[in-house]
């Protein structure tokens, strides 16, 4: 095989998919505020784990591309359970990348205690030498839930699957917090993104400005318009939070009063 080729490919497709999942976070946090995507993590695994696995799975070698599917991985970390769903959702709805299975241990707990949300994708990339299909797993979970799947991955990983009867016992009680975590997050959920959403940024505020004042461009008088950009430099100039949230409020009153937004 060759494996710098091979695995060069993998990276591709998971420098990409991170690129394309970072990129709707951020149009979701500019534009509503808040992301279903939180954090998108990448990464290919190395040549002794792809070995390691295929002697433990009995994968011949040559069937590794096709059988392995986890070589390139995305993961999506999301704040609440019901964020999954939005995610998974907008996975299928793609047309950049097929689903070949997907796997619900979110509603369907593994015995170990795990949850998560899988998705199985196979992804074109167009490397230097042409059109390449790879396998990429998505996974899709809450913050809690990968709280609790990174602390067993290291527990099994130190006692090689071999967990001590009190450290087990525990592991099962943290799925459980786990659990109560996210359930109760889940439903305080619009509590918490209604304070989050009060509390907007320099930056979101700025905007909101600028596109207030390009509406009212073709509603309001030309001198009305040049004056409230005047002021707006000068509150730009200032510098304080305080006064750029009065004219902020100002000017949603003049919307307001102009019938717009
Ligand atoms: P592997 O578990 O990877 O050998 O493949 P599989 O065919 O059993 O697929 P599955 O969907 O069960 O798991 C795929 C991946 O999910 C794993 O590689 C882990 O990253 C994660 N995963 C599944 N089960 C567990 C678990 O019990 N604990 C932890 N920490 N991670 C898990
Ligand atoms: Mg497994």
């Amino acid at each position: 095989m060759e494996w710098e080729r091979i695995l060069l490919t993998y990276k591709q497709a998971a420098d990409e998919l991170k690129a394309k999942f970072d990129n709707i976070a951020l149009q979701f946090k500019k534009l509503e505020n808040t992301s279903p995507i939180f954090i998108v993590e990448a990464r290919v695994k190395t040549i002794p784990s792809i070995l390691a696995k295929a002697r433990r799975k009995k994968i011949p070698m040559e069937e590794i591309e096709a059988e392995m599917w986890d070589i390139a991985g995305l993961r999506i970390i999301c704040r609440f359970v019901d964020d999954i769903k939005t995610v998974v959702d907008i996975v299928k709805a793609r047309e950049d990348m097929e689903i070949v299975e997907d796997r619900d241990y979110v509603t369907h707990m593994k015995p170990s205690g795990y949850r998560g949300y899988h998705l199985l994708v196979r992804y074109p990339v167009y490397t230097a030498h042409g059109r390449r299909e790879v396998l990429c797993e998505i996974q899709v979970r809450t913050l809690a839930m990968n709280m609790w799947a990174v602390t067993e991955h290291s527990l099994r990983y130190k006692y090689k699957g071999m967990i001590p009867e009190e450290v087990s016992r525990r592991l099962t009680r943290t799925a459980d917090a786990a659990f109560m975590l996210d359930t109760d997050t889940n439903i305080i959920k619009d509590d918490i993104l209604e304070a989050e959403k009060s509390n907007k940024s320099r930056e979101r505020i700025i905007l909101d400005i600028t596109n207030s004042i390009e509406a009212l461009d073709s509603v309001a008088k030309v001198n009305e318009v040049a004056e409230l950009y005047h002021k707006f430099v000068d509150v730009m100039d200032a510098n304080d939070y305080t006064s750029l949230e009065g004219f902020y409020n100002e000017i949603r009153l003049i919307t307001q009063a102009y019938n717009i937004r």
